[in-house]
């Protein structure tokens, strides 16, 4: 009986990476600056991007205190403080640090090749 013959790994030809239709490009890296922010709208959602050393967030871009867009707030500690009243979200989570019972939605992110990414099921479960 003969084995199949396996070609050694680094002969097998690297496949095209496929577009992954769960995630939505919302704009490049370069372009946001460190500890800065960035209104974006995708899929109909308004969406602050935040940058961090360690990583970028998305936020939905509307503070649950009295609904100002995040985006031009201070960004601190893992934490975004909207300009209008100061309220606090922690990034990771969304959790209002100055109102428990108020968070406000966070999406998952990545970057491809220096292009921002949000995930595009949980905008869409979340449009209401
Ligand atoms: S509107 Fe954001 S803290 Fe008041």
């Amino acid at each position: 009986m003969r084995l199949p013959v396996v070609p050694p790994h680094n002969l097998v030809p690297k496949m095209p990476r496929k577009p992954d239709p769960k995630f939505v490009a919302v704009g490049r890296l370069d372009e946001l600056p460190m500890n800065g922010t960035r209104a974006v709208v995708a899929e109909g959602q308004a969406i602050v991007l935040i940058r961090t050393p360690d990583k970028v967030f998305a936020l939905r871009n509307a503070c649950s205190h009295k609904g100002s867009a995040l985006n031009g707030g201070w960004v601190e500690d893992g934490k975004i403080h909207c300009p209008l009243h100061g309220w606090a979200y922690a990034l990771a989570s969304g959790k209002c640090l100055s109102n428990k019972a108020k968070p406000v939605a966070v999406f998952p992110t990545r970057i491809v090749n220096d292009i921002i990414e949000v995930e595009l099921e949980l905008l869409m479960s979340r449009k209401s």
